[in-house]
């Protein structure tokens, strides 16, 4: 699935103006690195996961990554930069327009013997002052340890002969490309000058084989990742919380994905790690609702699929509930349907069980409560309510990359079934317009799981108990 972060960098000179000198109430040493994150991934990760790379690599082989670049939103304003999640993976490299070469063994490259190669961004004073700072070659040398760096512009002339090697291995990408006709390092002539290098006659391009590589060592999450997880999950969490308490009749969506964003920012999420999805009413049974306009009527159920992201890793949480803090009779059975399907799915993630034992445990209640209130007359017509499977791998994308196979130590999947009745469905119209989505983030552990979005409340009683509160 593409999603597109609808926030967006601004670059207007009218803001030129409003930039503040330097403060005199700091000191030089408070102006150090400690006033910005202190828990960013360390060099030693990203040194660990090129390791890890390496070791998947057959003899005499090359990876190459390339950097995403900036995507226009409109004339003066650019997208939110994303990095492409494997490159930062590999390298904590946060910027556009950079290519990392995975030798797995050591070549000599120009300078030296090195099993690794990357070009980044230059220093640019003039582009920083708008922009923001860069890290520049000594920043990616000297912060990041990735000991044999150049700029992007040096590409082009860089004599590498990858002719020599076995095997180069690729992920192909149809990324729209701009090309900036005055930086020879932008990615588009990365990519142009890459395709010539690697225009040698004979040359083994492997395009296939390291997105599988990429999704088996991402899939396996590190302690270090677990912790941004963790983190981006419970800010998650919080934020779910607080709109149940917050949530009134009369108010709008909008409203409460301000309420929601407003508490991933203040806790330090960069962004949501996916468009919030907040639908009320009839918009609770259309899956991916991003718009969040309409206003909030009594007796709406209101589905909040949500999910801070936190240093590159993104949560997903969906929580279901009345926006009057009373669920009717109605909202009632088909939420418990939904929560007893959840709890059966997220009962079966355990190890050594196939990825999508949690879609079938789940699918089954579903399936079994449906012909009971005789919502359906055939076991697969269940697809008219259930429409999508219960469960992604997350990670530096909310939908993560991994091999979909058996369940193991260290993997992080969502559960989380719905059911859906829009408008019109052949069924009692009382049934109309119930939309119910549960989801929770699951820790595969050694011996079993852990639901790493157990603190917020999900049974009705719960709920109701926590918003009846408010008052
Ligand atoms: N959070 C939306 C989804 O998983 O599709
Ligand atoms: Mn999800």
């Amino acid at each position: 699935m593409t999603r597109r972060i609808l926030t967006f960098v601004v670059v207007l000179s009218s803001w030129f103006g409003s930039i503040a000198g330097p403060n005199d109430s700091l000191n030089s040493n408070e102006l150090s690195e400690d006033l910005y994150d202190t828990d960013l991934l360390p060099p030693s990760f990203h040194e660990g996961r090129r390791k890890a790379l390496r070791s998947l690599l057959p003899e005499n082989s090359v990876a190459i990554f390339i950097a995403n670049s900036i995507k226009n939103r409109s004339n003066d304003v650019d997208f939110e930069f994303h990095q492409e999640p494997n490159f930062y993976y590999l390298t904590g490299y946060n910027e556009p327009h950079g290519i990392l070469f995975i030798f797995k063994n050591n070549q000599y490259l120009g300078n030296g013997h090195y099993n690794e190669l990357v070009f980044v961004q230059p220093r640019d004073s003039s582009t920083e002052l708008w922009a923001g700072k860069r890290l520049g070659v000594e920043g990616v040398k000297g912060k990041l340890e990735l000991k044999n760096a150049y700029t992007n512009d040096q590409f082009a002339d860089y004599k590498l002969d990858l002719s020599k090697l076995d095997q180069v291995f690729i992920i192909p990408d149809d990324q729209e490309m701009e090309d900036n006709s005055r930086d020879r390092g932008d990615r588009y002539s990365l990519k142009k000058h890459l395709k010539a290098k690697m225009d040698t006659t004979g040359l083994n391009i492997n395009t296939i084989l390291l997105k599988e590589m990429m999704s088996g060592l991402r899939e396996v999450k590190e302690k270090e990742e677990i912790v941004l997880l963790r983190k981006a999950i419970g800010i998650t969490c919080a934020a779910q919380q607080q709109l149940m308490e917050e949530i009134k009749v009369g108010q709008t969506e909008y409203h409460a994905e301000a309420i929601v964003e407003y508490v991933f920012k203040s806790r330090g999420a960069e962004y949501p790690g996916f468009p919030s999805i907040i639908g009320a009413g009839e918009n609770s049974c259309i899956l991916h609702y991003t718009a969040n306009r309409k206003k909030l009527l009594n007796d709406d159920l209101i589905v909040v699929d949500i999910g801070a992201e936190y240093h590159g890793y993104s949560a997903d949480v969906t929580r279901t509930f009345p926006v009057n803090g009373k669920f009717t009779k109605e909202q009632m059975i088909i939420y418990n349907i939904v929560l007893e399907a959840q709890e059966a799915g997220i009962a079966a993630c355990i190890p050594g069980s196939r990825f999508w034992a949690a879609n079938q445990a789940a699918t089954g209640v579903i399936i079994k409560r449906l012909l009971q209130l005789k919502l359906i007359k055939e076991r697969k017509d269940y697809r008219n309510y259930f429409m999508h499977g219960t469960s992604h791998y997350l990670g530096l994308d909310v939908h993560d990359v991994g091999l979909f196979g058996n369940l193991s130590e260290g993997n992080v999947l969502t559960v989380e079934p719905g059911i859906y009745i829009p408008e019109g469905s052949p069924c009692d119209p009382k049934w109309w317009n119930i939309g119910v989505r549960i989801e929770d983030d699951v820790l595969i552990t050694k011996t079993g799981y852990e639901v790493l979005s157990d603190c917020v409340p999900k049974s009705i009683s719960e709920i109701e108990k926590l918003m009846a509160d408010k008052e």
